[in-house]
């Protein structure tokens, strides 16, 4: 919409497609992670927008009158803001969009580090609710090679502060970040990770290499080969296998996928687990996304 001045491109979740995306830092703190080319354009070299264009766009959305329910802070990290930058930014949107009811934005483990849970909890009244927060792995070795900068315990205790305020989280775990070798821990500790932290909203991608994997090979010294389809899937069986949640939803139906999985766990964790098998037993039984349908 015209009242916005976004530098693109422009990533959000998917559960974000009808939100006003508020573009309120461009590109990635962070920016190291080797499997992620999202902000790697010299435009999107990370900085903070000021407030006042901030401010500026917030008036100019409430001014077109056009109904406004939920916003999603982007870019990659928003959450880097101080506590005070986010409260002026939740201040304006409550002024000029009172009918806004949900905020959310990723948010790095490493973005809560110099925030208390009080500081969560005086977001979460002013309305910033729901936090993506890409764990991509519970495992420590896996998480070092792909540069995450997080660690396991570093994922949780951000997970925990999260739920400690109020607030909600919806994880991200990469499908195939660990290659063939360490498919299997990669899968199994990713899902202690998450019986742990008991997330709100849990979902699942599959690494993908739209510009190569150069960057990413770096990392695992030569010895990372990436999953076939049916590998991937005996991942994702060790991974409900080993879950354990108690009332989180689960969506495996990003169009990185080539199996399409969604559903409440742990109600449907027999069905979601038999689908999976069945994809594994009897290629063809189950209907899966082809090559060219599949994207970032
Ligand atoms: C735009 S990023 C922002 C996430 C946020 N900075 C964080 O790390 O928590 C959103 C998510 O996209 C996913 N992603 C990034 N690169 C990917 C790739 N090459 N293949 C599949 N998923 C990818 C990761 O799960 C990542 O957490
Ligand atoms: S995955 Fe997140 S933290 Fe890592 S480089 Fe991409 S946007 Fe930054």
């Amino acid at each position: 919409m015209t009242a916005m001045r976004y530098i693109e491109p422009l990533y959000r979740p998917p559960s974000e497609a009808r939100s006003l995306i508020l573009q309120v830092t461009n590109g990635c703190s962070w920016n190291r992670c080797t499997f992620c080319e999202m902000y790697t354009q010299p435009q999107k070299k990370f900085r903070p927008k000021s407030h006042a264009d901030i401010d500026r766009e917030l008036a100019a959305v409430a001014a077109s009158r056009m109904p406004v329910r939920r916003i999603f802070l982007a870019d990659g990290d928003a959450m880097t803001l101080s506590t005070r930058r986010l409260t002026e930014i939740m201040d304006s949107i409550n002024r000029h969009l009172p009918d806004v009811r949900r905020v959310s934005s990723y948010c790095l483990p490493r973005n809560l580090r110099n925030k208390s849970v009080d500081d969560l909890a005086h977001l979460q009244q002013l309305g910033l609710t729901l936090f993506y927060v890409g764990c991509e792995s519970g495992d420590d070795l896996v998480l070092e090679r792909v540069s995450k900068g997080e660690s396991y315990d570093s994922s949780l205790a951000a997970l925990r502060k999260i739920k400690s305020a109020g607030a909600k989280s919806s994880v991200m775990i990469l499908n195939g970040l660990g290659g063939k070798r360490y498919s299997e821990p990669h899968a199994r500790n990713s899902a202690r990770l998450m019986n742990e932290a008991q997330p709100e909203y849990l979902s699942t991608l599959v690494v993908s290499f739209p510009l190569g994997t150069k960057r990413f090979l770096q990392g695992f010294d030569g010895e990372f080969e990436p999953l076939e389809p049916t590998e991937l899937f005996i991942e994702m069986r060790w991974l409900l296998e080993e879950l354990r949640l108690e009332n989180t939803i689960f969506r495996s139906d990003h169009a990185s996928n080539y199996l399409a999985l969604k559903g409440t766990l742990g109600r449907d964790k027999e069905s979601l687990l038999a689908t999976v098998q069945a994809a594994i037993d009897r290629p063809g039984s189950v209907p899966l996304r082809q090559e060219w349908q599949r994207g970032l």
